[in-house]
């Protein structure tokens, strides 16, 4: 059994170094995915903290994957943004891809903003479409939650029949119609990987009612959820899957499609954030 006692002082001590280092709370974190970098140009950035240096944070090995924490500013408003993720497919614990939400609640953000690549699975989607995550079915067989509650962050039995904040969508929604972006909504089904799927398996994925597809997201969602973050996810379509005539996918392809479409949802998050509440 896990020492919660000893989890909760090292979140804490990663949150009083990254604290001391901003020298003030951010309002709001940014987790983003392969190839979706762009947030940094629109941001102000104070201080690039590579993972390494971080105490207690697990190391990023992903292609198309910077690994660094940025603390600064975007629209005016404080925010910290990691650059690359921990997924399970690299052999990181569900423990360690959800560390940083935790470290994140604990310095007191209070809006958890993610992006992703995905395959999709609505054939109405084309690569480089841009899709407001309405809802999520976790496929990956692990949970985050699992073991000793940590009592200080979130209940035993968090409820997750509104998991991705609605007043957040509906700022999102506003600023793609106000920014010209067009942006779809879907509900996003979380793998492990790092295998793609196979043509059942993509059919199987849209019969149980998946939009689109990808590698991450859903455990640090579940743990952002345990402690009360409000969610907004947004995922670039980098291929689609359409399971009778499925065409090869390589990760060439998915960071090119991602990198593409990064510009456009960077301006997007500036409109987000120049709106957010907190
Ligand atoms: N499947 C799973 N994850 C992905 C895909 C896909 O087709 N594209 C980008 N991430």
């Amino acid at each position: 059994m896990p020492d919660t006692t000893e989890i909760i002082r090292e979140i804490r001590q990663t949150a009083d170094f990254l604290l001391a280092r901003a020298g003030r709370r951010p309002q709001a974190a940014m987790i983003t995915g392969t190839g979706l970098g762009d947030i940094a140009r629109v941001m102000d950035v104070e201080f690039e903290i590579p993972y390494r240096e971080i105490p207690n944070f697990p190391t990023s090995t992903a292609e198309g994957h910077g690994g660094n924490l940025l603390i600064g500013n975007v629209s005016g408003k404080a925010m910290m943004v990691m650059e690359g993720r921990f997924h399970l497919y690299e052999g990181y614990s569900p423990a360690e891809v959800t560390y940083p939400v935790r470290v994140m609640a604990e310095m007191g953000a209070k809006n958890l903003f993610i992006s992703s690549a995905a395959g999709g699975l609505n054939p109405l989607f084309e690569p480089g479409d841009l899709v407001l995550i309405t809802d999520h079915i976790n496929l990956t067989g692990k949970n985050p939650l699992v073991g000793p509650n940590l009592d200080a962050f979130g209940p035993r039995f968090p409820d997750m029949s509104h998991v991705y904040d609605p007043q957040l969508s509906t700022i999102a929604r506003k600023a793609a119609t106000g920014s010209g972006i067009a942006l779809n909504r879907g509900v996003y089904v979380g793998i492990t990987g790092p295998s793609l799927e196979t043509p059942a398996e993509t059919r199987f994925l849209r019969m149980i009612g998946a939009d689109a597809v990808g590698m991450s997201t859903v455990l640090e969602v579940i743990v952002g959820v345990h402690c009360g973050l409000k969610i907004l996810g947004i995922v670039v379509i980098t291929n689609v899957n359409l399971p009778d005539c499925m065409k090869e996918t390589s990760i060439e392809e998915v960071i090119a499609t991602a990198q593409g479409a990064s510009k456009n949802l960077g301006r997007l998050w500036k409109e987000i954030i120049i709106d957010m509440p907190g």
